[in-house]
């Protein structure tokens, strides 16, 4: 297994470009099998997220051509689903990627059934799928539960009024797909508000789908008969740009972080300004430059607009250098703090309270061989390494390629002294 080495105390500066988003990309992706003509997708990023679910479509029977050589390595996509051999997506795939259980919605909507394996846990907690299944069962789908797989089938899909009990995106993204061919309208109401609900209404409704009211908390879909193709670049990645945000906060460094969406990233762009972080939105770059020493700041993580729960552990390690005590309170996710005990080696002042983190922030971090757990928390070991005495040395890397576009190259370039050892 690879991995990554990093001589931390450099000061990053220069300018970085922000990859697709992989969150928005992934349901984009799978939405291909809502039409049997060709969808065309630009600034895919090269993920292991992305190929594990163009492994999957194409295993369901779905035509993949890929196109790397646009410049800056960004991705062109193109799929097909005409007619598909299979309607399975199966645990091998699922449970290295939950988002794998966004084809059940699609598949059952377009033909009629879809056997797809339950994610199961995962690292940041039990993740259940329940909204998912109970939303599709209120548009008429037959569900059942058989040797780890769900069973789903419907001869026709029918709108429904969805109440979602929390704000999940994933089952807001598997019901507005499901809901574009269910005869009538689907109402979901307290759905999720991510931007990445919006990308994908935008896709859909250019593939002619009929949806309102997206990423305003109450979704509206008018079934139709069909969709068609479409051509689409998919925006940048929110999450990306932060963590570059705070590679730049970290060091003390200035990088200009091109194509960010500011608009994405308020409630996160505000908090690093209360740090006394130096942050200058302009139209297609957000500029940061890095305080002496960060203020500490308090931290909750919402549904957005709030602030990001992708963001919470890359913010933990600015909090572990900061002057004064910071409080992180994780309200997304039930075990999403795996990160705090391998910073704890490396020196960070981190208790532990149930779901809240107090932070104490220390003169300086020091280098150590460290494990990554989970995809953000793996980038926040990045993170710290980067501002830490000495060498870093991180182990189980893979988590970083699966959200991660070229990140040792990218860091390389603004100054770090970083570099992957293959295993
Ligand atoms: C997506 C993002 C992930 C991000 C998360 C929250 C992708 C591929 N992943 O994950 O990066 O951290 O949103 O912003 O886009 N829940 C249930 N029942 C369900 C569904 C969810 O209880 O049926 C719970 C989850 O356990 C979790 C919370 O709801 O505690 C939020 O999950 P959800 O919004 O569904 O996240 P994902 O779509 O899995």
């Amino acid at each position: 297994m690879d991995k990554i080495l990093i001589q931390g105390g450099r000061r990053l500066e220069g300018e970085v470009s922000v990859s697709g988003s992989k969150n928005a990309a992934l349901p984009l992706l799978i939405s291909s099998l809502l039409t049997p003509e060709k969808c065309l997708y630009q600034g895919i990023p090269d993920l292991m997220d992305i190929h594990t679910t163009l492994k999957l479509l194409s295993r369901l029977g779905v035509t993949v051509e890929k196109d790397g050589r646009q410049a800056g390595g960004v991705g062109q996509v193109a799929l097909q689903a005409g007619g598909l051999s299979g309607m399975e997506a199966p645990y091998d795939l699922v449970k290295t990627m939950r988002a794998s259980f966004l084809v059940l919605g699609p598949l059952l909507a377009r033909f009629g059934q879809a056997r797809v394996s339950t994610p199961g846990g995962c690292a940041i907690g039990m993740r259940p799928v329940n909204l998912h299944l109970k939303g599709l069962a209120e548009m008429g789908a037959e569900i059942d539960l058989v040797h780890g797989y769900v069973e789903a089938k419907a001869k026709k899909l029918r709108g429904a009024r969805i109440h979602l009990d929390l704000p999940s995106v994933g089952a807001t993204e598997n019901l507005m797909m499901a809901g574009t061919l269910a005869e009538g309208t689907t109402i979901i109401e307290n759905a999720a508000k991510e931007p990445e609900i919006e990308e994908l209404a935008t896709v859909l409704n250019k593939m002619g789908a009929r949806i309102g009211g997206a990423g305003r908390g109450m979704v509206t879909i008018e079934g139709v008969g069909g969709l068609h193709g479409v051509s689409h670049r998919v925006v940048p990645d929110r999450i990306e740009a932060g963590t570059f945000m705070v590679a730049a906060a970290l060091t003390g460094g200035d990088i200009a972080v091109r194509g960010a969406r500011s608009d994405h990233l308020d409630a996160f762009v505000l908090k690093l300004q209360e740090a006394g972080v130096g942050v200058a939105v302009a139209a297609d770059e957000i500029r940061v430059k890095g305080a002496i020493k960060p203020k500490s700041v308090d931290i909750t993580t919402l549904p957005y607009p709030g602030f990001p729960t992708d963001l919470q552990a890359q913010m933990m390690v600015l909090m572990s250098v900061s002057a004064g005590v910071s409080v992180i309170t994780e309200t997304i996710f039930e075990n999403r703090f795996m990160h705090a005990l391998e910073l704890s080696r490396m020196g960070a002042d981190i208790r532990l309270e149930g779901n809240r983190a107090v932070v104490k922030g220390v003169g300086s971090l020091s280098g150590a061989p460290v494990m990554a757990t989970d995809l953000r928390a793996s980038v926040s070991l990045v993170l710290a390494g980067l501002v830490a005495k000495g060498q870093t040395e991180i182990s189980r890397v893979y988590h970083l390629d699966r959200g991660y576009e070229h990140i040792e190259r990218k860091l390389s370039r603004l100054g770090a002294d970083i570099q992957r050892i293959k295993g």
